[in-house]
């Protein structure tokens, strides 16, 4: 189960990769804004990364205007790893490394279907599972 939000800078865009993640055949609950009136980054950055730290989620997707306020929002979390990702490479290497469990991403700063690339490959890429980068990731949490 996929968790996703976003405020209203990111409304648009989540609305397009819920319709990626149906056409794959993914599971996602939609933690909201539902609209694109004016709101509050935290409030939804704070409820996925709260469904992912609980396990209600496997993964997490969040994104705002420039996924910045809603990833800092996330990592405040316990056990979250927030990665704000405006490329494949990044997106590939920080589950590769980080084993990142929310991908952030700024809709004001991602064309639709860079967005939608990333999407893809921050779901389809695994932990790589080596001792240093469990070692790292183990020392965050410090
Ligand atoms: C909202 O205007 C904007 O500040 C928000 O979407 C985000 O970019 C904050 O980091």
């Amino acid at each position: 189960m996929i968790g996703i939000g976003s405020d209203h800078g990111g409304f648009e865009l989540k609305e397009k990769v819920k319709k990626h993640l149906e056409e794959r055949g993914l599971e996602y609950k939609d933690f909201g804004t539902y609209s694109a009136d004016s709101c509050d980054y935290p409030v939804y950055g704070r409820a996925v990364a709260k469904a992912v730290a609980s396990g209600e989620c496997d993964r997490g997707i969040l994104i705002c205007g420039t996924g910045i306020g809603i990833s800092i929002t996330a990592n405040k979390v316990k056990g979250i790893r927030a990665a704000l990702c405006s490329d494949c490479y990044s997106a590939q290497a920080t589950r590769e490394h980080n084993d990142a469990n929310i991908l952030a991403m700024g809709a004001r700063v991602l064309g639709d279907g860079l967005a939608l690339k990333i999407v893809d490959t921050f779901l389809d890429t695994p932990f790589s599972g080596d001792e240093r980068h469990i070692r790292r990731i183990s020392m965050i949490e410090e």
